[in-house]
């Protein structure tokens, strides 16, 4: 494989011109510069990426940190992050912080030895001096925690009054609300909108909230718990995954869906349609979501400015088997 001195001396110049050359920095006559450029061409030379990045201090490359892959809301959103990153030739490092603290901290350092370009972060955990460390455009996504930085969230309040709302259309009148982690902000704007719709409907009563914690297993059982203890006729889990736990739940204890306690999630994912019966859901743009944040990180990195900072974008009631009932 051919170097850099290969280049130099096939081209009849210093290393160092080679170099000027390939960063584009100080001046390089015409002559030579094509020279140099015939010579690359002719040995089919690769710049050592390492090299370049600990030259540049850049690297072509964002990180992304989100909590946990493997919940299914997360998959679409990285995917629309990486869509849009690969047109502008960044490629993206994904990490994993389980919601940890200590994790995403880890990360964060790793990103930077990387020289990463930017950073898109979907989290809650880390403090505003250190995402202000970090030197590099920095957007957040998804989990609205650092007014500061540009952000893209959904309309988590909004949404939530709307999934409230339907199960009182269709009927429902003790409407359990199956919470998301109590420090993740999304999930307290979802609990806000279910607290304040209920007030509104004279239906509040703080007997029938449930912690699920975003997770099925720990919405199930704690569901199963709460339909002991409460006659619930309607459940507005705070996500889609939990809202799987709740039907599971229900359909164990010979209940039917949505006769007997209807269902609505959040999110839209996939899964939703494909359980029985199929759930109702409030459907987050969570593709437009990805991509809008990769647009901004590349706009930021390439110091252009922003016509918006913040993003808020709509969401949609998709009513499915599981609400569907007369409306009253
Ligand atoms: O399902 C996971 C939840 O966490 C989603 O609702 C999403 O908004 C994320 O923050």
């Amino acid at each position: 494989m051919a170097t850099i001195r290969d280049v130099a001396k096939l081209a009849g110049v210093s290393v160092a011109t080679v170099s000027r050359v390939l960063n584009q920095n100080g001046y390089v006559n015409e002559d030579t510069e094509k020279r140099v450029r015939k010579a690359i061409e002719q040995l089919n030379y690769k710049p050592n990426e390492v090299a370049r990045t600990l030259f540049k201090k850049t690297s072509k490359t964002i990180g992304l940190i989100v909590p946990d892959i493997s919940n299914p809301f997360f998959p679409e959103l990285v995917r629309a992050v990486e869509d849009v990153m690969n047109i502008y030739d960044y490629t993206v490092i994904l990490c994993n912080s389980d919601e940890k603290n200590e994790k995403e901290k880890q990360y964060i350092e790793v990103l930077k030895q990387k020289y990463v370009d930017g950073i898109i972060l979907t989290t809650t955990e880390l403090a505003m001096e250190e995402v202000l460390e970090l030197d590099v455009p920095v957007v957040i996504l998804d989990r609205p925690s650092m007014p500061a930085f540009p952000s893209v969230v959904a309309d988590n309040y909004g949404g939530a009054r709307l999934a409230t709302r339907h199960l009182y259309d269709i009927g429902c009148r003790k409407i359990a609300h199956i919470q998301g982690p109590p420090h993740v902000v999304n999930a307290m704007q979802r609990f806000s909108g279910y607290r304040d719709e209920m007030q509104s409907l004279g239906l509040w009563d703080e007997n029938l909230i449930i912690q699920g914690n975003y997770q099925l297993k720990q919405a199930k059982e704690a569901t199963l718990q709460a339909l002991k203890e409460y006659q619930v006729d309607g459940i507005f889990a705070g996500n889609d995954a939990m809202a799987v736990g709740a039907l599971k739940a229900v359909q164990q204890l010979g209940l039917r869906v949505p006769e007997d306690v209807a269902i609505i999630g959040y999110d839209g994912i996939p899964l939703t349609e494909m359980t029985t019966p199929e759930l109702s859901t409030i459907s987050q743009p969570i593709y437009e979501m990805g991509a809008i944040a990769a647009r901004i990180l590349v706009k930021q990195i390439e110091g252009k400015p922003l016509e918006q900072i913040h993003y808020m974008l709509p969401v949609e009631l998709i009513e499915r088997q599981s609400t569907r009932r007369e409306k009253r």
